[in-house]
């Protein structure tokens, strides 16, 4: 269960207009970049509306036309999986995602990860989050038993796919050791995605040089996770997703291939197997990052305005976006460990919400590193961003202290009690201050610790905001009809 000192909390108070307040040049500013509570106030019933709108979304079994496309699917499925492997165990999906990590983990050393968009930044955000910041240099035994990741298809980058085999080339001679067989994952919900696709041809050769092209491993070594293709429709036969297809001629069943339901979009698709597999192969705890969604889902469903950051984040910033006329969203995020966490959403919010000429820009910037490049212009430069600080309350190992030294030359004896959270601390509450004398509006987002619980609460509660945002801008904040346009440029250049 969800304990209230687990609970990720939205405080906004800091961007809001005061009641009562004399004349100054700064009350003036804010006056036209703060945001009025009562425009909040105003807002509720429509949020509510909303709120109640996405949640009969959940429920539709055929999408009238013009609301498509609905893919909802990602707002119940945490609890469903949850409650699907407490009555189905082992043959659960989560059963059987668990199992077939270990089976893996036990048999390779390394795992290649392919995908891209919403197939690769989900699992990236996680391994970042909570692996040791230096896993895939930890000798095996300090890894306990967990291979080490590594990302490719999510570009088209000739050299680095080149370093990556190289890399595997140089320390894999031998496959009859573990520590020195590598494994793929290769994840497409659309199954023809060109990035992820070629890399996933080239490092199916890499393969079948080292394993030898008619070695068992070539299957036994790989997982794919694709989507299952068109349905069939108006006389026109179903057609499996291409990777689908690839995948059954390599020998796979449908059931041994991971699936990403329909109803459930690339970028929404972290808590299916897109996101779930690669956890699980990363000895994460799936189930408590499924607590965590489906404990944020209900809050999201339930609870009032007061005590839910769902509708506060997303009324906040669709407001300081439409109202306060701040296109730029800087989340401002006080952990490396969440940069790409940062990456995710600027998807997220990127991909649903520009469309029709609407939709805040999202800019990730990592504190205290950025505040050395772009902490100038978030303080002084144009007044075009809302910034969302993302603050991690406890650092998960004990403080590194400055300690004593016998060269003081550097001046630091007199902080040798404070420790680098108390650095941290003070640097964000001295920008928050600065910004806030400079009226440039800021609000927190704070969650408790980096853990599987709080990022599952995280990213369920971006995913929902970014939804009810959608709703509230009159934008769908599913599909990317944009992103079709490149990449039929690409192929019809490819084959011309
Ligand atoms: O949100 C989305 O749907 C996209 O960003 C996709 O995740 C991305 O384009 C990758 O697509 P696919 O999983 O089909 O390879």
């Amino acid at each position: 269960m969800q304990l209230p000192d687990e609970a990720i909390t939205y405080d906004y108070h800091g961007l809001l207009i005061p009641t009562r307040e004399e004349w100054t040049p700064a009350a003036e500013l804010r006056q036209q970049h703060f945001l009025s509570p009562a425009k909040i106030k105003d807002l509720l019933p429509r949020l509510n509306q909303v709120r109640s709108q996405v949640a009969a979304e959940r429920e539709l079994r055929l999408v009238p036309p013009e609301l498509e496309p609905v893919h909802a699917g990602f707002i119940d499925l945490p609890q469903k999986l949850l409650d699907q492997e407490r009555k189905a165990g082992p043959r659960s999906l989560l059963g059987r995602i668990q199992a077939t990590a270990q089976q893996f983990r036990e048999q390779v050393d390394r795992v290649v990860i392919l995908g891209i968009g919403g197939s690769y930044l989900g699992a990236r955000a996680l391994f970042d989050a909570l692996k040791h910041t230096y896993h895939n240099e930890l000798p095996p035994k300090d890894r306990s038993g967990v291979p080490r990741i590594y990302f490719e298809g999510n570009n088209v980058d000739n050299d680095a796919l080149h370093d990556l085999f190289e890399l595997l080339q140089l320390t894999c001679v031998d496959p009859e050791t573990r520590e020195e067989r590598w494994g793929v994952v290769v994840i497409s919900k659309s199954g023809e995605t060109l990035e992820t696709a070629a890399a996933f041809r080239a490092i199916r050769r890499e393969m079948a040089e080292f394993y030898g092209s008619h070695s068992p491993r070539l299957k036994q070594l790989l997982l794919p996770i694709t989507g299952f293709g068109k349905p069939a429709k108006e006389g026109k036969p179903a057609e499996p997703s291409k990777l689908r297809q690839l995948s059954l001629a390599d020998g796979f069943s449908d059931e041994e291939i991971f699936p990403i339901p329909d109803d459930v979009g690339g970028r929404y698709s972290v808590f299916t197997a897109v996101g779930l597999v690669p956890a699980a192969l990363m000895g994460l705890d799936v189930r408590a990052l499924l607590l965590g969604a489906a404990a944020m889902t209900r809050r999201f469903l339930d609870e009032p305005f007061e005590r839910n950051p769902v509708l506060q984040y997303a009324a906040v910033n669709y407001l300081m976006t439409t109202q306060c006329h701040k296109p730029i969203r800087v989340l401002s995020i006080w952990s490396k460990k969440l940069e790409a966490l940062g990456w995710w959403y600027d998807q997220l919010l990127a991909e649903s919400l520009g469309k029709e000429g609407l939709g805040a820009t999202p800019l990730t910037a990592v504190g205290t590193r950025d505040l050395h490049s772009r902490g100038q212009q978030h303080q002084e430069g144009a007044r075009d961003k809302v910034i969302n600080n993302l603050i991690v309350k406890s650092p998960r190992h004990p403080p590194i202290m400055i300690g004593m030294a016998d060269k003081n030359q550097d001046d630091l004896n007199q902080y040798n009690r404070k420790g680098l959270p108390d650095l941290l601390a003070a640097a964000l509450r001295g920008t928050n201050q600065a910004y806030a004398d400079a009226v440039r509006p800021t609000a927190d987002l704070v969650m408790p610790m980096l853990s599987e619980h709080a990022m599952g609460q995280l990213m369920q509660m971006l995913m929902l905001a970014t939804v009810v945002e959608g709703r509230l801008l009159g934008v769908n904040p599913y599909g990317q009809p944009g992103v079709e346009a490149y990449k039929r440029n690409m192929k019809a250049l490819l084959k011309s």
